[in-house]
């Protein structure tokens, strides 16, 4: 062994350089990233463990990628009026600036849509999922929640295209199969219930710092960036604001038309300012840095838990619905940091000085917040519950006419829960000793129920809504299809 001892120590150097010369801005560009796998976490596999099988999973998706908000848009705009204003040069790096226009070719329509990456991104979840969980089989019905706006019930869409992929029955529609159930988006009637929580909490938005934050980070670094730009123009001027917004454009543009340019005219320093200005912002805006996040993710948190407990195809009490046993939920950017919240993740460090994160330098923790790994383009949490059993002895005897059970699906065998967050594992602080960094399953309903209840509160008391007609801190839309707190309606795909 010992003589291959430096052989193995060039490989791994080798193998750390192909990462270092692999640096990709477009898994460090915060909301703007197009979906990206994230890396594990603490080096945990992110396979199913040997001797185990997921029976029952539920997912909080971002919509797919999309076009610019109305707000970015008019911030490429004026970029583009600027470069269009001016008569200068540009050289080296920037020279592709004077050929350059902003990547939307039909104003009235895009902004906020969908892009053709979004679709595909969402189809190939349902691909993915349909085919590591095999969940529901074919001829059952599938049903999904989507918060109600056109890019994310566009994303859940999708998704069932690419999980069903058959069931569009034009000639006997009855048997199509696919439900998704929609409630009203970003509204303040419908308090927890709803996939936009984040809307139904009046004092949370007072507790968002994230824009001041952000903001307070980005005026350390985008000064120098404007200047080393601005020495490769005569004749134009670029200030903090257009560098801004030259970094999203990397996103964008990458996810809309393939143009990565933008992406080659930062230096890998400033892509890591850029990504810590968006952890910033969702941190101490959705996440945990804000004091009501956690009260405004508990709800969902909670449904779940419940439903993990009832397990596969049971409910939960006075329920009028069995949700299946893949339950999926999309919804916005700024809903997931709140489950995060409420799931008490990635607020406690092994290594000093991360939390709360600090305003004015970006601390050198491995596994720590980071809204690249959480809320770029079709970004998830998901809480996968596992039943295990020993592994598969390495030989293993097959008698006639007797299928030997896989590991995990007999009766009797221990039930586990696991967090994944763009698909890395992230444990849950203090049990994580089951297989994979899982956590029991009934230690995870006590850890809900306890500490993070707790951590929680009453969603009606810390949201300031006492004597609020129809106020509630409970999300019911999972068992009550339609559900008239969330006043939820359900439709049927394919929509004809
Ligand atoms: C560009 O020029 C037009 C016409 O003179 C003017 O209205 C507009 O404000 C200018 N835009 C910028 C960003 O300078
Ligand atoms: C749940 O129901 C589906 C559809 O009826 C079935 O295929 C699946 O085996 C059931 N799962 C469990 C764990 O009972
Ligand atoms: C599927 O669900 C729909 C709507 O809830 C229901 O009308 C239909 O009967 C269900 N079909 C099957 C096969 O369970
Ligand atoms: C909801 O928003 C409306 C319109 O902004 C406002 O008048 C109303 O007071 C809000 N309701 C709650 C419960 O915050
Ligand atoms: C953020 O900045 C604004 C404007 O300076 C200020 O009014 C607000 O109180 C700040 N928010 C927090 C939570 O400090
Ligand atoms: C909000 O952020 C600003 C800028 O970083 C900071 O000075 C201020 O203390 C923060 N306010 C709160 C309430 O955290
Ligand atoms: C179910 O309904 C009963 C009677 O209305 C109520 O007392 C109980 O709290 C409900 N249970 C749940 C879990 O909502
Ligand atoms: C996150 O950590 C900070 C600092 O330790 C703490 O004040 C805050 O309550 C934690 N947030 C949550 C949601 O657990
Ligand atoms: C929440 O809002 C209510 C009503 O505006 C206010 O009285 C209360 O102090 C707030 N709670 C916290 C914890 O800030
Ligand atoms: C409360 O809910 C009921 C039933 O959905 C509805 O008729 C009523 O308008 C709601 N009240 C308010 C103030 O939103």
């Amino acid at each position: 062994m010992k003589a291959f001892g430096p052989f193995l120590i060039v490989a791994i150097w080798l193998v750390s350089c192909a990462f270092a010369s692999t640096f990709n801005p477009l898994q460090h560009s915060g909301p703007a990233s197009p979906y990206f796998d994230a890396p594990p976490e603490e080096g945990i596999s992110e396979s199913t463990p040997d001797g185990c099988v997921v029976d029952q999973a539920a997912y909080i998706v971002r919509h797919g990628s999309r076009y610019p908000e109305p707000g970015s848009f008019s911030g490429w705009q004026s970029l583009y009026q600027k470069i269009q204003n001016a008569t200068f040069t540009a050289k080296g790096p920037l020279n592709f600036i004077p050929t350059w226009h902003p990547p939307v070719d039909d104003v009235p329509h895009e902004p906020l849509f969908l892009s053709s990456t979004g679709a595909l991104e969402s189809f190939e979840l349902g691909v993915q999922l349909r085919k590591k969980y095999g969940l529901t089989s074919g001829g059952s019905n599938f049903t999904v929640w989507a918060a109600g706006q056109q890019r994310v019930v566009d994303t859940a869409s999708y998704f069932i295209k690419g999980y069903l992929s058959q069931g569009n029955y034009l000639t006997a529609p009855d048997e199509n199969r696919a439900f998704v159930v929609t409630m009203p988006d970003s509204v303040n009637y419908t308090f927890a219930d709803s996939l936009t929580s984040s809307n139904g909490c009046p004092n949370y938005s007072g507790g968002n710092n994230g824009t001041n934050q952000s903001n307070a980070f980005r005026a350390t670094y985008q000064t120098k960036i404007a200047k080393r730009l601005n020495a490769y123009l005569n004749g134009l001027t670029l200030v903090e604001t257009d560098v801004g917004v030259m970094q999203d454009l990397c996103g964008f543009q990458a996810e809309v038309n393939g143009d990565t340019r933008f992406c080659d005219l930062f230096e890998k320093s400033e892509w890591l300012d850029y990504e810590y200005a968006h952890d910033l912002n969702y941190y101490y805006g959705s996440g945990p840095g804000n004091p009501f996040s956690a009260t405004v993710g508990y709800g969902w948190l909670k449904a779940v838990t419940d439903l993990l407990v009832a397990g596969p195809n049971a409910t939960t009490a006075n329920a009028t619905f069995t949700p299946p046993p893949l339950i999926m939920s999309f919804t916005h950017d700024n809903n997931l940091p709140p489950i995060v919240s409420a799931l008490g993740l990635w607020n406690t460090s092994h290594t000093a000085g991360v939390y709360p994160l600090p305003a004015t330098r970006i601390p050198r923790a491995p596994f720590a917040f980071s809204a690249s790994r959480l809320v770029s383009f079709r970004g998830y949490v998901a809480l996968e519950r596992l039943s295990c059993a020993a592994p598969l002895a390495d030989t293993v005897k097959h008698t006639a006419g007797q299928r030997v059970a896989l590991p995990g699906t007999a009766a009797g065998a221990q039930k586990y829960v696991r967090v994944r967050i763009n698909n890395a594992v992230v444990p849950v602080p203090g049990c994580a000793s089951g297989p994979g960094s899982s956590c029991p399953l009934a230690a995870f309903e006590q850890y809900v129920n306890g500490p993070r209840a707790a951590a929680a509160g009453d969603f009606v008391k810390v949201c300031g809504l006492q004597g609020v007609a129809n106020a509630t801190g409970a999300v019911d839309f999972f068992t009550q299809v339609p559900s008239t707190n969330a006043q939820s309606s359900v439709f049927q795909l394919p929509v004809n």
